[in-house]
């Protein structure tokens, strides 16, 4: 475990700029943040919207590392040179969003469809002088595992500083068990640092999967780090999140997300999605879970949260998100 790096997964509306803040002053543990995605516009500038995201000082003293969902090398290039000039070490490339939306434009894992279009984008890109590093998150592939022989043969062909696999099909979503299987087959082909991801839990999975993958140089964490915010911290030899951790923690984040909206029910609606994985670090309490969803009032939402964590802090989180394919 040499110089592994525990990263958090970029996720659209759980890991952003007020998460990482507090998720780091609270628990630390995390050597990296993805942050969710910025597709780049055609007009070369960072929106006010992406600046929320991206501006040095929302992320002062947080390890964190962009990423860009674009099948125009031309938008990617200008974006990852403005990320460049705000002082980023390295970009990401999304080949992994299987939103409808996002496919149906030929991004994301949409492109893993056109390895031709993927390839005349990646040429375009690592030749255009851009000077920090360019890492890829990807899935396994379209509808077939198969698929990832070719698309690796593809990427093989580019100095890619990290290859993170979310060991998933686009046709998979988030559902089913993660294909090792099928990343396994091709270890000894992957010549770049390789990143694991998809369905760690506990730190005896992260353990696993680390043996499972020999060692590779990060372990890439999501949902769960959403339920157990202090997983990294355990894997490092720390303590488990107590109950006035967790209070004090997401009591910080409804106040921090009021004040990023100027809106506390705004900040609620965030939150519901949020309590969604952080619930699983208690008991099961089916009743309690469905009224944090059901709640109108900030009252209720409170009186829900209070009968959730009723239940103690478990010693490991529940896959309570867990769905059958
Ligand atoms: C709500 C949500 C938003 C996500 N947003 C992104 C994203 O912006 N970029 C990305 O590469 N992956 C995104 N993902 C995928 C995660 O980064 C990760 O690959 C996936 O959840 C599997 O890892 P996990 O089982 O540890 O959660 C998102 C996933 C979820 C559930």
């Amino acid at each position: 475990m040499n110089g592994q790096l525990l990263a958090a997964a970029p996720m659209e509306g759980l890991t952003t700029a007020v998460f990482r803040r507090l998720h780091h002053q609270y628990f630390g543990g995390t050597d990296l943040y993805y942050i969710p995605f910025i597709t780049p516009t055609v007009e070369p500038k960072f929106t006010d919207r992406h600046l929320k995201e991206l501006s040095p000082e929302v992320n002062a003293g947080i390890p964190v590392v962009p990423q860009l969902l674009s099948n125009r090398s031309a938008d990617f290039i200008w974006a990852a040179k403005a990320l460049q000039d705000l002082g980023y070490k390295e970009v990401n490339l999304n080949l992994g969003c299987p939103s409808g939306t996002v496919v149906a434009k030929g991004k994301g894992s949409g492109f893993l469809r056109d390895l031709y279009a993927l390839e005349r984008f990646l040429d375009e890109i690592f030749s255009a002088g851009i000077d920090i590093p360019i890492s890829i998150k990807t899935r396994l592939g379209w509808a077939n595992t198969e698929e990832f022989g070719d698309i690796l043969n593809l990427y093989k062909k580019y100095p890619l500083s990290l290859l993170i696999v979310h060991m998933r099909l686009k046709t998979d979503q988030y559902k089913g068990e993660v294909r090792k299987e099928a990343l396994l087959e091709h270890l000894d082909e992957i010549p770049f640092p390789l990143g694991v991801n998809g369905d760690m839990i506990t730190t005896a999975d992260m353990i696993d999967f680390s043996k499972t993958f020999r060692d590779p140089k990060m372990l890439m964490v999501g949902r769960a780090l959403m339920a157990d915010p202090a997983l990294f911290r355990k894997y490092k030899g720390g303590p488990a999140a107590s109950l006035e951790e967790i209070k004090n923690f997401t009591t910080a984040l409804f106040d921090a997300y009021t004040e990023a909206f100027q809106n506390r029910r705004n900040a609620m609606m965030r939150m519901k999605e949020f309590w969604f994985f952080q619930a699983n670090l208690f008991e099961e309490n089916p009743k309690a879970f469905k009224n944090i969803f059901k709640s109108k009032t900030e009252e209720d939402f409170l009186a829900a949260i209070e009968e959730i964590e009723a239940g103690r802090p478990l010693t490991d989180a529940r896959f309570g998100w867990k769905k059958p394919l």
